[in-house]
This record gives C-alpha cells, structure tokens and sequence, in this order.
C-alpha cells in the first residue's frame, strides 16, 4: 500500500520513480529540467523522483505515495494545485484557443491590472521565464546607459550574464563574463566599492531570508541614482507573496525594472518585465524582446484569475500568518530540545531551515530531515514556500512531524554519526563557488 500524510511505518515505496529515472539516466542529460527539483537536491533511494498529480496543497507520486508539498513547485503554486477558480480561467480560454496570429485582449487587460498593483509599473511586458525577464531587464538597462556592467547578488537564471558568476559558467565566453561582477547583500560599502560610470545596473532579490538591514535597498537606490545606474528588482519570490505589489510596495522603495514570474500564475509559464517608461521605452524601437509566445493566452488568464485571488482573498496575509505558525513551531521544538543548531528564519512567506556547520555536515543534516520528513508524508526541500492552500490541519501535522523528527536528528548529532542515519545519497550543494565575486569592475584604459 502507498504511504499517507501520516506517521507511516516505512520509507515510501519509490519503483517506479525510479524506473522513469532509469530511463531518464539514458535519455535527459542531468536528467532534470529544473534544478532544484532533481535528485540532486533530494535524498536519493529514500525520496520520490517523479509527482503525478496534486490538489491543494498535497502530491502524490508516481508510486501513488501521498504528502504535504513544501516546495509548491518551486515558488508557482501560491494558491495550490488545481485551484478552481484558476482552472476554470484556464479551461474557459482553453474552448477559444491557446495562442493567436495577432494580439491578444488579455495582454492589455493584465497590463492594466498589474500597472494598478505593482509601484513604477508604467510599463509591462511579458515573457515565459524568469531568466528571460531578468535579462531583458539587463539589456534594456544597458541600451538606457548606454553601459556594459553588471552587479548582481544572488540567483538570476540560466543566462549567460548571470551564470558567468558561477562554477557552472562553462560555454560562456571570456568576454561576457568579464561584465558581471557580485557585491553582498546588506552590506552597501561592498557596492559603493564596487559601482563606478561603467555599471549599467544593480539587479538584486529586495531579500532572500535575510531582512535588509541598516536602511540597506533605501541606500542602495540612493547610491544607483546619484551613480545614474539602473536598479532592478528580481522579485520572483517576493512579488505578489510578501505583499500584493511585491518588496517595493513592502519596503517603500522604487526600483526601475522589476522582474516577476513565479507567483504570479499560480503554475501557469509566465514571467513579467515591469518598470518606469522613460527606461521600458528603449523596448518599443532600439531593444529587441520578442517571443513567440510571449502572448499565451492560457498563461494570461491564468495569471487574471491568480491576481484577482491573491487580492480578493487577501493572501500575502495568509502566506505570513500560516508561515509564522510553522516558523515558530518548528523554533520552539528545537530550542525546547537544546539544538541551537538548527533554525527556521526568514519573511513568513517563505522561511528556510538552517543547519549550522558547528554539528557537522550541514547536507547531511538536511538529508536526514528530509528522509524523515519524506517517510512521515511531507515533501520537503529545507524550505517553508507557503500557499494558500496549507491548511490549519496541515500546519498542526507538520509541526506534530517535527517533534518525531527532531529527535532523530539530535540523536545521529549526539552520536556524532549523522552519515549512520542516512539510508541515502545526502543531497548536493548546488553551486560550489561564485566568481568576481565583490570585485571592482575594471576600468576602460585611459585613452592616450
Ligand atoms: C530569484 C530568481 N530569479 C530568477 C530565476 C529564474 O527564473 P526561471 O527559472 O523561471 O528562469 C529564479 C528561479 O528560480 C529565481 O529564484
């Protein structure tokens, strides 16, 4: 019999995800199309490789095994699986047609909504992915300045000027990868250092767990305004999730660009460009962003319904309120059990457990959480991405599974024998290092 959310007795039976990956093994170099949903980051021989189907808040795998979706597929679900009133929008376009000849009415009519929600969205452009907006993003910044660098701080996609920070920046030339340089999060000296008449833009995550400190994005608009330097906001975690109209509205501060995707769909591919008209008007003749289906119109309804969702229903608020309750719990059971080295921290919405390097490895830790977790119905990936479908039930059994859990964890630690509890590969970091890392950008040479 599949497992259940519930305290099963054994690990669940994962055959024929593992088939499909055996096949995948031949077939799909790296085998996933998304990182984080790949065996990599997930304890391989204990957890499912393969989800078949969702509804709210709960997947079952390919197996038939039933859990408690804490990675909500990697940020889109924020209403849940096969949300009625998202579906139904979808099914709706789906009897008039999928993608058209000319323009479609949606493109407007969510431009019209997003200009109302999100600040400075004077324009909107729309596109598939994540990566494509944030690049796009980029190079309009650099056709308005008429500059080449980049600093950056954090993830930003697969592109060549973003991954070029990387240790996977293979295929990338020389040259690109010369043109993005890192600075720190919260630490406004290391992009004083590194800003000069060079630097196109500042693209960031208003935050990732960390809050910013110090007045850090109030400074930071400051020190890109008095630079004449684009700042960009990458918020596809943060936008329609920490508040309706994402960090600037959270925080107060404008950013020129903004780049959505994520939330905003409720699973649906679209990504959204947003930004001041003066700077997004470099897209009507000089700067070339076009794509076959940028224009969708599934993804547009989808992304109708989802926005009038998240408003109607207030659910930023429910993301906080029902993150907190997870985040407190899950500190309580480990304070109340002496591990002061673990925690859950960030913004409500989206909180991530931490293991500190002082008890040891801290991805073998996670692994045997997670191979606990997984054999108690929850999927989980050390991370809290809340939706509006975790229910009150699922809250009160998921904090019940950390009692068990933690336990276990404390155990292995006390007995110095963490790697004795896995009955899996651990999983894997996923980048090893970043490079330019807090650097200057190089000077042109002075012309003689
Ligand atoms: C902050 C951030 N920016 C950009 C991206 C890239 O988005 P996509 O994977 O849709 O290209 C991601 C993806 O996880 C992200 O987390």
């Amino acid at each position: 019999m599949p497992n259940k959310v519930e305290l099963n007795n054994d690990y669940p039976d994962i055959t024929r995800s593992d088939e499909y990956y055996h096949k995948a093994l031949e077939l799909i170099p790296s085998v996933t199309q998304t990182l984080a949903k790949g065996p990599g980051q997930n304890i391989k021989g204990i957890a499912p490789k393969y989800l078949d189907r969702g509804k709210g808040s709960h997947v079952w795998d390919v197996d038939g095994n039933e859990y408690i979706d804490y990675l909500m597929g990697i940020g889109p679900l924020s209403l849940g699986y096969c949300y009625e009133a998202v579906d139904n929008a979808i099914k709706a376009q789906l009897n008039k047609g999928i993608t058209f000849s000319l323009m479609h009415p949606l493109e407007v009519e969510v431009a019209e909504m997003i200009n109302k929600i999100v600040p400075n969205a004077e324009s909107v452009r729309y596109s598939k992915t994540g990566a494509d907006v944030t690049s796009a993003a980029v190079r309009v910044s650099r056709a308005y300045t008429g500059r080449d660098k980049i600093l950056c701080c954090g993830y930003h996609g697969w592109h060549d000027w973003y991954i070029s920070v990387t240790d996977r920046n293979k295929g990338i030339p020389q040259i690109i990868q010369d043109l993005t340089y890192t600075f720190n999060y919260n630490d406004i000296d290391s992009v004083i250092n590194s800003i000069d008449d060079e630097t196109a833009c500042v693209i960031l995550e208003p935050f990732v767990f960390q809050a910013p400190e110090h007045n850090f994005l109030h400074d930071l608009r400051r020190v890109c305004s008095e630079n004449g330097t684009i700042l960009i906001f990458d918020e596809m975690w943060t936008g329609f999730r920490v508040s309706l109209g994402g960090a600037q509205e959270y925080f107060g501060v404008d950013a020129d660009l903004a780049c959505f995707s994520k939330a905003v769909a409720n699973g649906m591919p679209i990504s959204i460009l947003t930004g001041k008209k003066e700077i997004m008007n470099v897209l009507d003749k000089e700067v070339f962003f076009y794509t076959t289906f940028g224009g969708e119109a599934l993804s547009l309804a989808a992304a109708k319904a989802t926005i009038m969702e998240l408003r109607d229903k207030q659910v930023p608020g429910y993301l906080a309120r029902q993150g907190k309750i997870l985040r407190e719990g899950y500190n309580k059971t480990a304070e109340g059990l002496g591990m002061n080295y673990t925690k859950c921290l960030g913004f409500d919405c989206r909180t991530i457990i931490t293991f500190d390097t002082a008890a040891g490895n801290p991805l073998e830790m996670k692994s045997l959480v997670q191979q606990e977790m997984i054999k108690r119905g929850i999927l989980w990936g050390g991370f809290h991405n809340m939706s509006f479908s975790h229910s009150d039930n699922d809250i009160k059994y998921t904090l019940k599974v950390y009692k068990e859990v933690l336990p276990i964890l404390k155990k292995a630690i006390d007995e110095k024998n963490v790697s004795g509890y896995l009955r899996g590969i651990p999983v894997e970091p996923v980048f090893r290092k970043t490079s330019n890392f807090n650097s200057k950008p190089k000077q042109k040479e002075a012309k003689i």
